[in-house]
């Protein structure tokens, strides 16, 4: 199919005119772009980096606040929706925050997971591994169990009926003290069946990760996987400084690891993946618009990199999206496209049995798709 384009364009390239040429690769591209939209739709993928409480949606946010007699500064969806406009990461989250409160019973929190889950198995997602932020619901007097009982019913749903598996990790909220993260910590070892890891999210500005060592270290007695957020808003030594003293198997964002090359080598050198999301990036500002995103450049010096959606309710597209926006922008082809699902599920916390599964899926997939 990828050759029989090529092929297309080349002859329209012998035998036309300049205008004639130009309007025929706009054809050839767009016939193209198209093709390539249903492929990212229906290759198989992991999605790595997804905050359940990113995806309130507005008119969900607005009938569960009604339902639980919460008020909110937004009158409708369509005013909430108007506010979404972020110039960098707190900005986002003074609202992600603001919006989450409307959360209180353990059925909004199944209504939330399972309509992700139902949306993550529409693009052909098949294994997601979820954050939560538990700290943002216990400070306004929710149960932790509330919060996790709510989810784990979604999964235990999904998992049976919409053939996709499922993962939590929890997240530390950065902008807390390590004590309070502790205390968060401590309460999810009896909950331990359900939660597979631990991360770090929230403010990166003034919390860096050394400020979490005891707690990552705690964790990893405790046998959880780890990852954390660094290198969004953060430099290159920040993402330095979350592999060396947190010990973390992946990165969450980690673009900025570009601006060291020693970092990059080693990040290459040991496949350490960087869960990217590349929709944020733009919304929040940490690039000015797609074709300036450095994920090509990323998987071209070899990176272990993965598209995700972060918060998808905030930035204007579900994990697609962002494969098809990412691919528009930087030119992205079923190759690229490929190796973005491998990576995925390479970086899957999940066994080497579970992984060879999941990237056979795709080999047949690509050969179906592409001879
Ligand atoms: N970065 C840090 N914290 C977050 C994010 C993010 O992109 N989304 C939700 N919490
Ligand atoms: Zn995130």
């Amino acid at each position: 199919m990828y050759i029989a384009f090529s092929t297309c364009v080349a002859l329209a390239l012998i035998n036309t005119s300049q205008g004639m040429v130009k309007s025929h690769a706009d054809n050839h591209r767009n016939i193209t772009m198209k093709t390539l939209a249903s492929f990212i739709a229906g290759i198989p993928k992991a999605e790595l980096h997804l905050h359940l409480e990113g995806t309130l949606e507005p008119e969900m946010m607005i009938a569960t606040g009604k339902r639980n007699g919460i008020s909110l500064p937004w009158p409708d969806a369509t005013a909430a929706r108007k506010a979404y406009n972020f110039n960098s990461l707190q900005s986002f989250l003074d609202i992600y925050y603001q919006a989450t409160a409307v959360l209180i019973t353990e059925e909004d929190f199944y209504d939330l997971t399972i309509a992700y889950l139902k949306k993550a198995a529409s693009q052909n997602v098949r294994h997601v591994e979820l954050f939560f932020d538990p700290q943002s619901h216990t400070a306004r007097g929710v149960g932790f169990e509330t919060v996790l009982c709510g989810i784990e019913r979604a999964f235990v749903e999904a998992n049976n009926s919409f053939n996709i598996s499922t993962k939590l990790i929890m997240c530390i909220l950065r902008h807390l003290s390590e004590k309070e993260g502790m205390e968060v910590l401590e309460k999810a070892l009896a909950w331990k069946p359900w939660i597979a890891g631990i991360g770090l999210d929230s403010s990166e500005q003034g919390n860096p990760p050394k400020k979490f060592r005891m707690l990552f270290d705690r964790a990893h007695q405790e046998g959880f996987f780890t990852v954390a957020h660094a290198g969004e808003e953060g430099d290159a030594a920040s993402v330095k400084e979350a592999l060396d003293t947190l010990h973390i198997s992946r990165i969450d964002h980690g673009v900025h690891c570009m601006e060291d090359e020693k970092l990059v080598t080693e990040l290459v050198n040991k496949q350490i993946p960087l869960t990217v999301c590349p929709l944020s990036n733009v919304r929040l500002k940490v690039f000015r618009n797609m074709s300036e995103h450095n994920l090509k450049l990323m998987l071209q010096k070899g990176l272990c990199v993965t598209i995700n959606s972060d918060d998808p309710a905030y930035f204007g597209g579900y994990i697609n999206e962002n494969y098809l926006e990412a691919a528009e922008a930087l030119d992205l082809d079923h190759h690229d496209i490929i190796k973005l699902a491998q990576n995925s599920f390479a970086a899957a916390s999940l066994s080497a049995v579970h992984k060879q599964l999941y990237l056979k899926e795709i080999e047949c997939y690509a050969r179906q798709q592409i001879n």
